[in-house]
């Protein structure tokens, strides 16, 4: 079958390297891309949130399944878009409905939702321009560190931590009524601060069963050792070692049970991924966040662990069989290491030739800000390209991935030179507990 996936990042790659690799994938189609989509898929030209240029494209090209990287096109209801027009509603679109969407789309629907169906979360009020006062006084019941969170979508920069209350009570008041976000601060959740380890999980549904894929840590921060602003995100690794079968467990009953069956009983179509931002509090495991995509770079170490088809799986999504689908997991470890424009996540520039690429074995090279220029790859962005390779233990995955970063060159580039390093005291768990039977469902 044809297929149609949109986006342009690395995950999008990590996505497109799996899907072409399924017999069941005559001819994929990105939207719209980058230099390393091109060279396995045919990228098109126009934007992941352009609906009519996606419809157009559904048509002419006879595309049976759309594929949805990225938060942007969901939030703003592509799946309702599809199926609400007479000509489109038969394809399936993986990923979930508009108000599914809401989950990450507004930090209060998620907290609301979080509330109702009982999923453990930090307690919260939320804020907007009228009640900015009776937030200043909010904050000033709570212990620092203050945690503020825009409702509404800003590219990941919307969460301000602050320890002292005066300048979170200014901050508040900038978010609120100097709209410091946009629209999207013209409400904010306020939050208690949670101390612990974070951790991700990433969930596949079809709205009524499930599967737990592989974990994955990022590293946020530009800085080593986890220092300085916040990015997309500077490389990940899979699976997280401490993460144990009875963490697991946990997350799984009081997280991830209530989360898809507070979905049913909602009414809320969603037949995509949640990604669940956790930190675990003394091995409590509580929801800091839902995001409604898979995670970038997480995707690019959890997708080459997975030994099944991937368009299968995504078919088992679309026709509600995912309680058939046996979802094998390679056993080995996966690293990716993010090679990024020289002063991103600030000003960077772009346009830079990238040599060296041909050097690489190895290792998977995952593009994402990349474009092709008379011929060349160049820089398009401030996330260049996620180099991943697979070891027995994450640290011989780092070093292959390290290894083959080094042969890489372009002007002013940049990379961290730790990942994994908050993870080098904590032992590897024994293989029981990344059989697939403990995380798999
Ligand atoms: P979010 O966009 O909700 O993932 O928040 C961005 C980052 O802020 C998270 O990755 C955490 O590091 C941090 N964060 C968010 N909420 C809290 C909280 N309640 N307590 C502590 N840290 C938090
Ligand atoms: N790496 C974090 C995210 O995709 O949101």
């Amino acid at each position: 079958m044809n297929i149609l996936l949109l986006g342009s990042g690395g995950r999008e790659h990590a996505f497109a390297w799996k899907m072409t690799q399924s017999p069941l994938c005559d001819t994929l189609f990105v939207a719209p891309g980058n230099a390393g989509t091109a060279t396995i898929a045919t990228n098109l030209d126009f934007s992941a949130t352009d609906f009519e240029a996606i419809k157009a494209v559904v048509i002419k090209e006879n595309i049976e399944m759309v594929v949805v990287g990225p938060e942007d096109p969901l939030v703003k209801g592509v799946y309702d878009f599809f199926l609400n027009d007479a000509d489109l509603k038969h394809i399936p679109v993986i990923g979930p409905s508009k108000l599914g969407a809401q989950l990450e789309g507004s930090k209060e629907f998620a907290k609301e939702f979080m509330m109702k169906h009982q999923v453990p979360t930090a307690a919260y009020d939320s804020f907007t321009a009228e009640t900015v006062e009776k937030g200043c006084e909010f904050l000033a019941t709570l212990q620092p560190p203050y945690v503020l969170k825009a409702d509404g979508l800003a590219a990941g920069k919307g969460v301000l931590i602050i320890q002292d209350l005066a300048e979170a009570q200014t901050e508040l008041r900038n978010m609120l009524v100097g709209q410091k976000f946009g629209a999207a601060s013209s409400k904010v959740v306020i939050e208690e601060f949670l101390d612990g380890i974070e951790l991700s999980c990433f969930v596949l549904t079809d709205g009524k069963s499930y599967k737990i894929l592989p974990t994955a840590k990022d590293y946020k921060r530009i800085g080593e050792g986890d220092t300085g602003l916040n990015t997309g995100g500077m490389g990940a690794v899979s699976p997280v070692p401490y993460v144990d079968a009875v963490l697991m467990e946990k997350i799984e009953t009081r997280i991830v049970q209530p989360t898809i069956a507070g979905l049913q009983k909602d009414g809320i179509p969603y037949k995509g991924f949640v990604f669940i931002g956790l930190i675990n509090v003394n091995n409590e495991p509580i929801v800091i966040e839902y995001n409604v995509r898979m995670g970038d770079p997480e995707t690019e170490v959890v997708v080459p662990r997975l030994k099944s088809d991937i368009v299968e799986l995504f078919l088992a999504v679309a026709n509600e069989k995912l309680d058939e689908f046996n979802l094998e997991v390679d056993e080995r470890s996966a690293t990716t290491v993010m090679i990024v424009s020289g002063g991103y996540p600030e000003d960077f520039e772009k346009g830079k030739v990238i040599s060296g690429l041909e050097n690489v074995e190895n290792s998977i090279v995952f593009h994402a800000g990349t474009k092709l220029d008379k011929g060349a790859v160049v820089t398009n962005g401030g996330r260049v390209m996620a180099i991943t390779s697979y070891g027995n233990n994450f640290q011989e995955a780092l070093q292959q991935s390290y290894d083959n970063v080094s042969k890489i060159q372009f002007e002013k580039m940049n990379y961290r030179k730790d990942i994994g390093f908050d993870l080098v005291s904590i032992e590897k768990p024994s293989s029981k507990t990344v059989t697939t039977g403990l995380f798999l469902f």
